[in-house]
């Protein structure tokens, strides 16, 4: 028997972005945190690097702002980074209130933060723990909401669509009135109504054969805001990490751009500093073009990958610095105070994402965005390192905030149970598996580091079809979690292939070889995608 619950507030994902969220809202009432694997699942867990964040003397808020909007490539929204930026020491100080310990270091007698540095960054300010402090942040604040009575956990759930308004055909004005979501163990699809949902529920990493994202990473936000009539923007903008690990034993397995902040050079396998030719700033270069210049190279030399050397650095300083990766690397046999690491590129991060307002809001009342499922304005074309966890959690504190102050939408009757129809058990699952690699092929082969508008419109032809493939299935057979993912990875996928074509010019992330330059006719603007 399918399930109807009723809550004030309904987050969708378990990462820094929705349990900063639900933690101030709890307070003012009932909240339910519905994620799709476990808790810890989710990207903020994998987030090695840290936040970016003004703490020291030798920083100004002045100089990350400019470090932001050079990064973003014409594309950020100054307003918007400022007042990230600005807001972020306060947000932070929250943080370790709640129990969060960031790496500290001598300082004489005392003891400061530890600041790193990372690719784009004109002074050391990124706050870490280690090469964990996206772990360690999801423990401080899944502890903090453990004690919350006013918060309910929905594990292995997955959502499936929105509910609203114009879609359950009422002619008031629209508005989200919840979610469909699918009881993974059980197979059940339950209803639950909310006054406000928020999706927290990450990026696309998986809509690429390489990528350093975790599985959940299908685009669920996006997919599921823009089916429900919200415009999504700058989705041409994937970031994809220059260095992942390159081994058969580890799969998506990050070396995180601090090790490059460490004095870690990048070298070809005949053992060239190659980025020394490539930018001043060598192996700490912006991401998309150390990316660039590992893709060329691996092209050129035909080689697998390229290497990361950080040997000039002591055992004991990389013990202490990196222990997860220290760790890994030796798991898979190397020893990286003596050998350099191998690695490639993959794809990282979505700087695009629902269009919303700086506190989350977005054009569908009662939706809410916040964390890589969105598009403030802060990334334009380009994420700066570790802007994103400051993004996370300043703009879910905003909207925690914002929701607050609203006054409670009237109680919505009649929202009809989720329907199953005739559909039948799924028999083929060999199709999804099926579809699933091969969207993940082409984006890796036509919509990947350099572009062309021969290959883009090759993948959007191909995903036209995977698409019409895809919802047939779903249309026809019981809904599982795989399913729901492969429904959202192929429009996610066919919506960066479209902000990708509609780009004649090379900005940021973008980058075709038909269109090299930057388009200077007219001033820069975001690609978005409005559902007809
Ligand atoms: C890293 O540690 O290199 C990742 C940091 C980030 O993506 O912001």
């Amino acid at each position: 028997m399918a399930t109807n619950r009723r809550y004030d507030y309904v987050v969708l994902g378990s990462g820094i972005a929705g349990l900063t969220f639900a933690l101030n809202v709890a307070e003012k009432g009932s909240v339910a945190l519905i994620t799709k694997k476990n808790r810890a699942d989710s990207n903020t867990n994998y987030a090695q690097g840290g936040i970016a964040c003004v703490t020291s003397d030798e920083d100004t808020f002045d100089l990350h702002v400019r470090d932001t909007l050079e990064c973003g490539a014409g594309l950020c929204r100054e307003d918007v980074v400022r007042g990230i930026v600005e807001e972020g020491p306060a947000r932070i100080r929250e943080l370790i209130k709640l129990g969060m310990s960031f790496s500290e270091r001598e300082n004489g007698r005392a003891h400061e933060l530890d600041l790193g540095k990372e690719g784009g960054h004109s002074k050391r300010r990124i706050l870490h723990a280690k090469d964990v402090t996206g772990r360690e942040i999801e423990t401080a604040l899944l502890t903090a909401l453990a004690l919350h009575p006013n918060v309910e956990l929905f594990e292995n759930h997955a959502a499936i669509d929105l509910i609203t308004r114009r879609k359950l055909g009422f002619s008031t004005e629209n508005r989200c009135l919840g979610v469909y979501v699918l009881d993974v163990e059980s197979g059940q699809v339950e209803t639950f109504a909310a006054g406000h949902v928020l999706l927290a529920t990450g990026g696309c990493g998986k809509v690429y054969l390489y990528t350093t994202n975790p599985s959940i990473a299908t685009g669920d936000g996006v997919a599921m805001a823009y089916r429900a009539g919200v415009p999504v923007a700058n989705m041409e903008f994937i970031q994809f990490h220059p260095t992942c690990l390159f081994h058969p034993k580890a799969q998506s397995f990050l070396i995180s751009e601090a090790v490059r902040g460490e004095g870690g050079i990048l070298r070809n396998g005949a053992g060239r500093a190659f980025m020394d030719e490539v930018h001043p700033l060598k192996s700490l270069a912006p991401r998309d073009i150390v990316a660039r210049a590992i893709d060329a190279e691996i092209k050129k030399t035909g080689a697998e990958c390229v290497y990361l050397d950080i040997t000039h650095q002591s055992r004991e300083f990389l013990q202490k610095r990196f222990p997860a990766i220290y760790a890994k690397c030796l798991e898979c046999g190397i020893d990286m105070a003596l050998q350099p690491i191998p690695v490639v590129p993959s794809a990282h991060y979505q700087c695009g994402g629902v269009v919303t307002a700086p506190d989350g809001r977005t054009e569908l009342r009662g939706l809410w965005a916040v964390g890589e499922v969105a598009c403030t304005g802060l990334h334009g074309a380009n994420r700066l390192a570790s802007n994103s966890l400051l993004e996370a959690l300043v703009v879910a504190h905003r909207a925690a905030e914002a929701v607050k102050e609203e006054k409670a939408p009237p109680r919505q009757k009649n929202i009809p149970q989720w329907e199953s129809g005739s559909a039948q058990d799924p028999d083929e699952l060999v199709v999804i598996y099926h579809n699933w690699r091969e969207i993940r092929q082409l984006m890796w082969d036509y919509v990947g580091i350099v572009r062309t508008t021969k290959r883009l419109q090759r993948a959007a032809s191909r995903l036209r079809s995977l698409s019409s493939e895809v919802q047939d299935y779903y249309w026809n057979y019981k809904i599982t979690c795989d399913l729901v993912e492969l429904r959202n990875l192929v429009l996610v996928a066919s919506l960066i292939v479209d902000c990708a074509l509609s780009r004649h010019e090379s900005r940021g992330l973008h980058f075709t070889l038909d269109y090299p330059e930057l388009d200077e006719s007219h001033p820069p603007s975001d690609t978005v995608l409005r559902p007809g």
